[in-house]
């Protein structure tokens, strides 16, 4: 599947792009929030069929990578997106096409009327690029996730409603 947003194509993930998902997502600025990721656990990931992966790209270049998922449940029926870019091509904006993209996509192809997405809340970056495509702070989550060396860490809910997207 492709979905071609106005500055990055997002295209369905395979078992081909894991040496250079891996390597993006091994990088350290991207390691920092990412936490440690293996080939054999991105292999493993990549065959949930209830996570959508897709390589971001860029002038035919595979740049980032970005997923989404479902709550599938009626009553709390959401989506969640994650999303990683290169070292070399953060704060250019990609992040927030990549992430307007997707999130079109699950509101008005999917048709999910919510979409979260949970950054770390020292992750000032991440959660600016999210308030420019209209997440809105919901709060934060302490002790939410655990770094590689087993300290916790704050995470900070964010959600959009379908309506409040460009
Ligand atoms: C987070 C990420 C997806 C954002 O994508 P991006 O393309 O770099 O972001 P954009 O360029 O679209 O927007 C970044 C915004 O944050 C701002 N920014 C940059 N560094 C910042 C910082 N340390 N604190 C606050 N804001 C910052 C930029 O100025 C820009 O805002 P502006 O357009 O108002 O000037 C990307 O940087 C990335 O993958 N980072 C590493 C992995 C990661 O953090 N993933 C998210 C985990 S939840």
């Amino acid at each position: 599947m492709e979905i071609v947003g106005d500055l990055v194509r997002l295209r369905t993930a395979t078992v081909d792009d894991v040496p250079r998902v891996i390597e993006i997502l091994t990088s350290p600025s991207v390691a920092e929030w990412w936490g440690d990721y293996t080939v054999e656990k991105l292999e493993k990931e990549l065959k949930d069929p209830k996570t959508h992966h897709f390589v971001i790209e860029v002038d035919g270049r595979s740049i980032g990578f970005i997923q989404w998922w479902e709550e599938p449940e009626p009553e709390f029926r959401h989506a969640g997106i994650d999303i990683a870019l290169a070292d070399s091509v953060q704060d250019k904006g990609l992040g927030t096409d990549a992430v307007r993209t997707l999130a079109r996509h699950v509101t008005r192809e999917v048709g999910h009327h919510r979409v979260t997405i949970d950054p770390a809340a020292a992750n000032t970056r991440a959660i600016r690029c999210y308030e420019k495509v209209g997440f809105k702070r919901v709060g934060v989550m302490r002790s939410y996730g655990r770094r590689p060396d087993g300290s916790w860490y704050d995470g900070l809910l964010m959600d959009l409603l379908a309506d409040e997207l460009e």
